[in-house]
């Protein structure tokens, strides 16, 4: 099969097609032909060799697909071939073919892309997972979220937005912030021109946010701390800005009873995987089928264009996700 690869971990001039040997389908299983996978910071990381893919599992980079299931194991009867399906994978997505358990492949709305599916698993079930399970996410909360313009952001304003609770977002261009605001954000601060804390203050009325959603770290975290309200929850996501934090005021978080919790998807069981994907679409699938909750897809490009692709995301140009198609 064609699949996207590396010979030596670089820069996005490294990746290229290659004919790699397809998956074998396993009990449980069912084989899918892929026909879109979209881009993730993750695979930036696994691009320059600083992620490698969980022990086992598929050295093509790729962590979610659409596409047609081709064949099923004897064991599987929830699932036939023809069914247009979305799933999120520990790695392989950018390929024609993946094998996915068929207790993660979700079956996608027939008034939905195969290029607007594939831009679902990753982001929704990443805001999905923090909101309800780490969070804890109430009506009439309000939650702040940063890089709110990216993949997870966007995903994770409309379903706040969906669980009764508001959101303020950090964003770095006058257009993603504009776009944040068309989710459903309520406000959304321009980071670059002041520090974020001041203006969730002012909109809090000195009271700070229940939740924060971190993709940046260590360079956010004293602003994090101060924006949380009394018992507020940060969920450190991701370490785009730094992973060493010079100084923590432990004071702040005892005083406030705040709590820092780390998430992680990928390395999280298939068992959790399984109960994540089926909850999340069992709350999601009539809001997709029905346009309340949707994929904000940037880009599409092409399987030959991967390298651009990857380029468009190390700029921090989109907003939304980047899709990619295979044929
Ligand atoms: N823990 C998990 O399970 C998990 C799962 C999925 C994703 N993630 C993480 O979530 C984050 C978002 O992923 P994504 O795919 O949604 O990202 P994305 O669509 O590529 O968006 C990232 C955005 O973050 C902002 N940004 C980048 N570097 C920054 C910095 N140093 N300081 C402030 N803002 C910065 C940029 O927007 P601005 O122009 O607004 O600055 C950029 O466009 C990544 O860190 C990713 O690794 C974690």
């Amino acid at each position: 099969m064609k699949a996207v690869w590396i010979d030596q971990p670089g820069g996005p001039e490294s990746l290229y097609i290659a004919d790699r040997p397809a998956p074998l389908l396993t009990p449980g299983s069912v084989r899918v032909r892929v026909h879109a996978t979209a881009i993730n910071r993750a695979d930036l990381l696994q691009r320059r060799g600083a992620y490698p893919p969980p022990q086992g599992e598929s050295d093509i980079m790729g962590l979610e697909m659409a596409g047609v299931v081709s064949e099923v194991a004897n064991d599987v009867h929830t699932i036939s071939v023809g069914d247009r399906v979305c799933a999120l994978l520990p790695g392989g997505g950018y390929a024609q073919e993946v094998v996915v358990p068929a207790l993660m492949a979700a079956k996608i709305p027939a008034n939905m892309s195969f290029e607007q599916a594939a831009a679902i698993p990753e982001v929704f079930l990443t805001a999905y997972s923090n909101l309800v399970w780490l969070g804890n996410l109430r009506q009439g909360q309000v939650v702040l979220i940063h890089a709110g313009a990216s993949g997870v952001g966007t995903a994770a304003i409309q379903l706040v937005k969906t669980l009764g609770a508001s959101s303020i977002v950090t964003a770095g261009t006058p257009e993603k912030r504009d776009s944040c605001l068309q989710l459903g954000a309520k406000l959304a601060i321009n980071y670059k021109e002041e520090p974020f804390v001041n203006q969730v203050k002012q909109y809090t009325n000195g009271q700070g946010v229940d939740l924060i959603l971190d993709f940046v770290g260590a360079p956010y975290l004293e602003q994090n701390l101060k924006s949380l309200a009394v018992d507020g929850k940060l969920i450190i996501i991701g370490t785009m800005g730094g992973a060493k934090a010079d100084q923590v005021n432990l004071g702040l978080i005892l005083a406030r009873r705040l709590q820092i919790i780390g998430t992680a998807l990928r390395n999280r069981s298939l068992e959790q995987k399984i109960q994540l994907t089926q909850e999340f679409w069992t709350f999601a699938w009539s809001l997709f089928e029905s346009g309340s909750l949707h994929p904000l897809v940037d880009r599409i490009f092409s399987m030959e264009e991967i390298a651009f692709a990857h380029k468009y995301m190390e700029e921090n140009k989109n907003i939304g996700k980047i899709v990619v198609t295979i044929d």
